[in-house]
């Protein structure tokens, strides 16, 4: 399997009012190309920060991370944010979205940079959001739209450029049921046709669907489990229940 994602001894300390809070001390992983992975771990554990800096959305303190053989800490803005626009896809709730354009443009947007035809990227555009049933919204304007809807709508713009990596941060924390469960169908079928996903979830029924769950707390990896990839939906309330006695040895 090759590598997508290579992280060593990576460190981000916040220092806030003269108090530095060192979130994540010397964490290293690998993300294999086509896995699914799911950070777990209590509030506050860092597991957004360690998101936000493995991404390059936000500096480490210190540390490497090499994503498909790029050194990000080397990188010049430009040269990341093509990286971030071409390669990467992000589902973050504190992202937001552009507020002059409206539903249908932000989702568009990207694809529209990275120069893809306008009619192929409409086409996309319109497909996605039918699927994730947002379609009614799209000549709404940023703040015409559900917390729900707008997440929703932050899965399309992901998904837009067919990335190599996802990054998800809560994908299904303000959904319902039906719109949780057509998120995870987008994001699953997206995992099967290649694209490397690392996901933050506190719901283990969410993360029983990725194949590796690691545990953040006290800022650091405290362990990993592997679940295999989900071939079989009957085969997920075993996967769950693998995960929460796991996850309860933790004292999650
Ligand atoms: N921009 C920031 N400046 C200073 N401290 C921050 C900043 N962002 C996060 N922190 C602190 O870093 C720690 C980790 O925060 P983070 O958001 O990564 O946690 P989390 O595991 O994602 O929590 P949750 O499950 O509640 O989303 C917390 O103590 C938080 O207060
Ligand atoms: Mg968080």
């Amino acid at each position: 399997m090759n590598t997508v994602l290579s992280v060593k001894d990576l460190c981000k300390t916040y220092i806030v009012r003269k108090n530095s809070n060192n979130v994540l001390r010397n964490i290293s992983f690998e993300l294999g190309e086509g896995e699914f992975v799911t950070v777990m771990g209590p509030s506050g554990s860092g597991k957004s920060t360690l998101l936000y800096t493995v991404s390059g959305m936000d500096a480490m303190t210190s540390g490497t991370v090499d994503f498909s053989g790029r050194d990000l800490g080397s990188l010049s803005r430009k040269e990341l944010s093509k990286l971030r626009l071409t390669e990467m896809g992000f589902i973050f709730q504190q992202m937001y979205m552009m507020k002059k354009l409206c539903i249908f443009d932000n989702i568009v947007l990207p694809a529209y940079q990275s120069g893809m035809a306008h009619g192929e990227a409409n086409k996309r555009a319109e497909a996605l959001m039918r699927r994730l049933d947002i379609i009614e919204t799209a000549e709404h304007e940023v703040n015409e739209v559900s917390g729900g809807q707008l997440q929703r709508a932050c899965l399309c713009r992901a998904l837009i450029n067919q990335p190599k990596v996802i990054f998800a941060d809560e994908p299904t924390g303000a959904l319902n049921s039906k719109a949780a469960a057509d998120v995870m169908r987008e994001l699953t079928n997206a995992n099967r046709d290649g694209t490397t996903i690392m996901m933050v979830t506190h719901s283990v029924k969410v993360a029983a669907m990725s194949d590796k769950v690691l545990y953040l707390m006290d800022g650091d990896i405290q362990g990993e489990i592997e679940l295999g990839k989900l071939t079989d939906e009957e085969a997920l309330t075993e996967r769950e229940r693998r995960l929460s006695g796991w996850l309860m040895e933790r004292g999650w």
